[in-house]
């Protein structure tokens, strides 16, 4: 069900009173708190469960708005929000004297971006600041894709989830880090490096993340409840047969699942082609959490380099990482 304009009003008298919000985008779900009021963004953190000092994205109604949040705009980051905004696109530059601290984690960077949802725009819009938002989940577990999950998730302790529908995109917004000398891939999403040469002429250049403090570049984040591990796809299905005599398992797969499975064993069929698979993923690992599974087997589903298929196999990797105690 999508949201009436009176939901959208009661958003804004929340997020104006320092009350946080679930919103959606078409990358995840945020958990939304007006960008400028300190006590309101540290309710997102608390909420969450995520420690302090780590930097939210701050997420502007209009492009002109870098301006205001970021002290310097280089002009590839002028291209790239030209290009891509509103848009699964987060640009990390360094922030002006408006940004909180407790928004950038104390760095000297902010994160910002505009995204596409028209619902999260018009209560930006109506608000009149910007909305610090991570993903409307618990700290280190998988980003919601639905309105549901955010209320599953965080429903008791969140006054208001507006339902935009699933999210279009269905994995996090790719970040570009403009702060240093050349422009560095942070996180990949749905927008590649291969699209922002072709329509930003801006060359991104990706490295690890090793050495960055934040979410997401730890090696265990975006990870289900149950243990994953991934199979290729010529594995896929001997290795749940091994798994499914020991414990309870779901697979992750594409394409058609063989009729002869063990009863026990739970099957969410993700989408074909790279969007379809970001748009599946998430959903996919919450469903078989739901269903009490042990193990997740997934595929390691074959992607087309320069797609948003990428950042499909970087989140399941994370997933299967080894987890800290
Ligand atoms: O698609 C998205 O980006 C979603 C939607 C809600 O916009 N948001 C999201 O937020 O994924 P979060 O907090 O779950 O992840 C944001 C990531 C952090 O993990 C951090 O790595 C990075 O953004 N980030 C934010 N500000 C940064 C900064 N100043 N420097 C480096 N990285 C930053
Ligand atoms: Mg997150």
């Amino acid at each position: 069900m999508v949201e009436q304009s009176a939901d959208v009003e009661r958003a804004v008298r929340l997020l104006a009173a320092g009350e946080v919000v679930g919103l959606p985008t078409e990358t995840v779900y945020g958990l939304a708190a007006d960008g400028s009021n300190d006590s309101a963004v540290r309710k997102v953190f608390s909420i969450k469960g995520r420690p302090p000092g780590h930097p939210v994205i701050l997420h502007v109604a209009q492009p002109d708005d870098v301006h205001r949040y970021a002290h310097a705009v280089p002009p590839e980051a002028e291209r790239l929000l030209r290009a891509f905004w509103p848009g699964p696109l987060t640009l990390v530059l360094p922030r002006s004297a408006l940004v909180p601290d407790v928004v950038t984690g104390g760095l000297p960077t902010v994160g910002l971006r505009m995204p596409a949802h028209p619902l999260f725009l018009e209560v930006a819009r109506r608000l009149g600041r910007p909305l610090a938002a991570p993903s409307a989940n618990r700290f280190g577990r998988v980003s919601p894709t639905r309105a549901e999950h955010v209320r599953l998730d965080l429903g008791k302790d969140v006054p208001l989830v507006l339902d935009g529908g699933p999210c279009a995109v269905g994995v996090e917004s790719t970040i570009v880090d403009l702060s240093g000398k050349s422009p560095r891939l942070r996180r990949p999403g749905g927008i590649t490096p291969e699209d922002m040469l072709e329509r930003a002429d801006v060359r991104v250049f990706v490295d690890d993340g090793e050495g960055l403090p934040v979410p997401g570049s730890l090696p265990s984040h975006y990870a289900p409840r149950a243990t994953v591990v991934l199979a290729a796809s010529g594995e896929l299905w001997q290795r749940v047969r091994t798994e499914a005599l020991r414990r309870r398992v779901g697979v992750v797969h594409r394409g058609a699942a063989p009729p002869d499975l063990p009863d026990s064993v739970a099957t969410v069929r993700v989408g074909e082609s790279e969007q379809e698979l970001a748009h599946d993923l998430y959903a996919a690992l919450r469903s078989l959490d739901e269903q009490g599974v042990e193990l997740v087997v997934s595929v390691i589903p074959e992607v087309a380099s320069g797609s948003v298929g990428e950042a499909v196999l970087d989140r399941l990797k994370r997933a299967s990482a080894p987890r800290p105690e």
